[in-house]
Formats: structure tokens, C-alpha cells, sequence
């Protein structure tokens, strides 16, 4: 008799799956909704510059996908509720929130000011718990569960030189994401963070091709920054069914910056 064994190999098709992403219109978030629509989910890309939206919906159009560009300010939570709620009338339910929108204002810890300190917050930590909110509330009375992925940082359990308010912020999203994994859990709702190193964009570019920032990068492990293609494979994993048994973790995707 034959011992053989049936193991289906991972796939990450997302057809069918209706995503939303926060911040779309650069950097990580860009692209997110375009790896999310390249594995066919239907994805609803959002942020404040409307412009980009535009030109993102056409690139993802090109690729054969397909999305929905609404206006959002994650520090309003009116434009939170009505974003929401075009997303779904527009796609239909969502089955995959990454909670992208962030950012830093750049200030040593004996110069910020409250005004700074509360910018970072009201965005990284109070935009991202409400839009998990909206969105977890549409989820559990569907009943049908859904996947949240809070883009947090290393920042949320390693200190970052100059960085500390933002430290403060993601080790906030952290906490938030095993929390809501654990209250959501019955709800078939799974909440996880991806914590990225160090990723060129438009949030540290300046800074990384400043002459300190370029010491900096000699001081990791590999001497290098990531690419925004280097948090693909996990993206996919988390937003797929095959994250069934994983909520509540922190997926640290670093380059070994953080040890
Ligand atoms: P980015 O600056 O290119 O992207 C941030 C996005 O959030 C932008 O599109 C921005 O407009 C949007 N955003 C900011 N405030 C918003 C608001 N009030 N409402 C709606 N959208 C808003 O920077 P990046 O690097 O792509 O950042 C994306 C996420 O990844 C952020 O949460 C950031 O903290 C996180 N991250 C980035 C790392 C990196 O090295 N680039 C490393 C670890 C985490």
C-alpha cells in the first residue's frame, strides 16, 4: 500500500478577496495594493493625495487588477467611517485591512513638541486603531472573519536612534495587534504586524542618503536598506488562508537590523 501523502503546496491567489490599504499612494503601501492586486484581490487603495490615487488605479488596471481609489485621513474619523463604508458599496465587504498610513516627524526626544508628539500619535497609533475598528465592525457582523495586518516597525521593540516618539508609536501598534488578535479570535478575525527594518521610501529617503544616514547603513548586519519588494512573500502569507493558525504575532522582516 502506498505511504504517499497529499500536501497541497501554498497558494496566495487572492481572487475574490475584497483588500483595503491604508496610505497607498507611496512608498510601502503602494506597494501592497499592487501585490495584493497582482494575487487578484479586489483592492480599495486610499490616502490623502487623490492625484496618486488616480495614477496607482490605472497601474494596477494595467496588471489586470482591479481597484477603487477613496479619499482618506486616518485622523478623521469621519473620513474613516466614510471611507469604509465607499470601499464596501464600491468592492463589496472587506476581507484584508493593511493598516499602512504612518509617520514621523523628525525631532530628538528633548526637542519634540507636543503638537509633534501628537501628530504621531493621532496617525500611527489613533488612525490605526479606529480604522481597525471600522473595519473590524463591518467584519464581525458579516460573519465571515477577514485578516488585519498593522504595518508597525522594529521601532515597536528595538530603540532607533533618533527615533523615539515613533518607537513609542509602533510599540502601540504592537500591543494593539495581539489584543485585538486575542478579542477578535472567536470572530475568526486574524490580527497580525509586519515589522519592517529599514526600506527606502519617501518617510527616510533624506535621511538615508544623508552622510549619517549612510554610517547608519553601514551599521547593519548586511550593510544594506531592504527593498519594498522584500515584505512581498510575507504580505501575501498574512492576507492568505494560509495564516489560519497565525494571529496575534509580530512578523519581524528586518535583515537582521534589529538584533
Ligand atoms: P511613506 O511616507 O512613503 O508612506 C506613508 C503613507 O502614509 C503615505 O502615503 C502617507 O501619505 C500616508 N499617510 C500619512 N498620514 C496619513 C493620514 N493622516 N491619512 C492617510 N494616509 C496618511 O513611508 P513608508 O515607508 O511607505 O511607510 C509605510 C508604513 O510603513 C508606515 O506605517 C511606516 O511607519 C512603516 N514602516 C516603514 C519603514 C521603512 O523603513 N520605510 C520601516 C518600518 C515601518
Amino acid at each position: 500500500m502506498s505511504d504517499a501523502v497529499d500536501i497541497a503546496l501554498p497558494s496566495f491567489d487572492l481572487t475574490g478577496k475584497i483588500a483595503l490599504v491604508t496610505g497607498a499612494t507611496s512608498g510601502l503601501g503602494r506597494r501592497f495594493s499592487l501585490v495584493l492586486a497582482k494575487a487578484g484581490a479586489s483592492v480599495a487603495i486610499t490616502g490623502r493625495r487623490v492625484d496618486r490615487l488616480q495614477s496607482l488605479k490605472e497601474e494596477i488596471e494595467a496588471i489586470g487588477g482591479k481597484a477603487l481609489s477613496v479619499a482618506l485621513d486616518v485622523t478623521d474619523p469621519a473620513s474613516i467611517a466614510h471611507c469604509v463604508e465607499a470601499a464596501g458599496q464600491g468592492l463589496g465587504p472587506i476581507d484584508i485591512l493593511v493598516n499602512n498610513a504612518g509617520m514621523n516627524v523628525q525631532a530628538l526626544p528633548h526637542e519634540v513638541t507636543p503638537e509633534g508628539f501628537d501628530t504621531m500619535f493621532d496617525t500611527n497609533v489613533r488612525g490605526a486603531f479606529f480604522m481597525a475598528q471600522a473595519v473590524g465592525r463591518q467584519m464581525i457582523a458579516r460573519g465571515a472573519g477577514g485578516r488585519i495586518i498593522n504595518i508597525a516597525s522594529i521601532g515597536a521593540f528595538t530603540q532607533l536612534p533618533g527615533l523615539t516618539i515613533y518607537c513609542m508609536t509602533k510599540a502601540a501598534v504592537a500591543m494593539m495587534t495581539k489584543s485585538l488578535a486575542k478579542e477578535w479570535a472567536r470572530k475568526g478575525i486574524n490580527v497580525n504586524a509586519l515589522c519592517p527594518g529599514f526600506i527606502e521610501t519617501e518617510l527616510n529617503s533624506e535621511w538615508f542618503q544623508s552622510e549619517g544616514g549612510q554610517k547608519q547603513i553601514k551599521t547593519f548586519p548586511r550593510r544594506r536598506l531592504g527593498l519594498e519588494s522584500d515584505l512581498d512573500g510575507t504580505l501575501l502569507l498574512l492576507a492568505s488562508d494560509h495564516a489560519r493558525f497565525i494571529t496575534g504575532s509580530l512578523m519581524t522582516v528586518d535583515d537582521a537590523q534589529s538584533l
